[in-house]
């Protein structure tokens, strides 16, 4: 099955023509805990392990999709050339199922910087395909919706919920039908994430390039053994809500995934000498302050703290939070 079949057959028997002119959506960012790394089929983005991760409640994007006389992208109110990359992607993806008839204009809001490392991609496909489901009245179930979402960007199944964690279970069937993100029903009102931006350009290597190359690193053979024992151990710091378990686990899977890209036939390294100042600023605030303060890096240098909502006022005094 290739990914139109795969798209195909999720919008089974569903209308692939607007009845009605506009749809909208919001879909909050979520940053993984337990990363995903690496995928067994390119094409269907499947992956080879499982991921976790926390819903940021009301950072991410908004999305308007009208009917138009033609093809239009307009991204934190700016309007792209058809041939940007973001709107290249946005289509490639709508073309999988609309008539050739129907154009669209997709209006689209991140109130998180674009390609940050602070996971626009997620919040952005999945308000694509809730947009989506909207305009053409599609009516998918929260599993459907997190499959179509996968089918844009892995993180973007995540992204369908605005529960406080959420897991995307790898799955093992060929076509993907049974890889798509759910709610854990554990809920931690205390729990925060506060962004450290360092570089808000552009980042070089995006997460979907650098990930082909993961199983070059030798690191790469222990990860889905680490994956599998990082997630049973953080589902029970969840359960048990034991911070300190949780923060740990979280840290050192996102350290794990990094030692992988740097270790690559062709390494490559997100961290920057600012983000490694950073990092020892909070072992060291961890140590001399004893507050719980963890972080976890995804494919870019910004940081992103993890604290208990205690802790607020001292930690953001000292890393100035965005
Ligand atoms: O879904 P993508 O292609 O944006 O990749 C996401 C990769 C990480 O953010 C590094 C990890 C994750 O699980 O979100």
């Amino acid at each position: 099955m290739n990914k139109k079949e795969a798209a195909l057959k999720i919008l089974k028997n569903k209308k692939l023509i607007p009845k009605k002119n506009e749809g909208k959506a919001f879909a909050n960012s979520n940053i993984a805990l337990i990363k995903y790394w690496g995928k067994r089929n390119e094409d269907l983005i499947l992956p080879n392990t499982s991921s976790l991760s926390i819903s940021l409640n009301n950072l991410g994007t908004n999305t308007i999709i009208k009917l138009a006389h033609k093809d239009k992208v307009i991204l934190n109110n700016e309007e792209l050339d058809l041939n940007h990359n973001f709107s290249k992607r946005i289509f490639n993806f709508i073309d999988l199922f609309r008539d050739k008839e129907c154009k669209f204009e997709i209006k689209t809001y991140n109130n998180i910087p674009t390609s940050v490392g602070v996971a626009s991609s997620a919040s952005g496909g999945a308000a694509l395909v809730l947009a989506l489901n909207d305009l053409f009245e599609w009516d998918l179930s929260k599993k459907n919706l997190s499959i179509l979402a996968r089918l844009f960007s892995g993180s973007a199944c995540r992204s369908i919920y605005q529960d406080t964690f959420v897991i995307w279970n790898k799955g093992n069937d060929i076509n993907g039908m049974d890889s798509y993100a759910i709610p854990l029903k554990h809920k931690w009102k205390d729990l925060s994430i506060g962004i450290i931006i360092i570089d808000d350009k552009e980042k070089k290597i995006s997460s979907r390039e650098a990930m082909k190359l993961a199983h070059t690193s030798s690191y790469y053979k222990e990860w889905p053994r680490k994956v599998e024992s990082d997630l049973k151990n953080i589902i029970e710091a969840i359960k048990q809500k034991d911070f300190n378990l949780l923060g740990r686990i979280a840290e050192n899977n996102s350290l794990f995934m990094h030692k992988i890209i740097q270790t690559t036939k062709s390494p490559f390294n997100y961290l920057t000498e600012k983000t490694e100042l950073i990092i020892n600023k909070i072992y060291k605030f961890r140590k001399e302050k004893k507050i719980p303060i963890y972080f976890t890096i995804d494919a870019g240098p910004n940081i992103k703290l993890i604290y208990l909502k205690e802790f607020e006022e001292e930690i953001k005094n000292e890393f100035y939070l965005s």
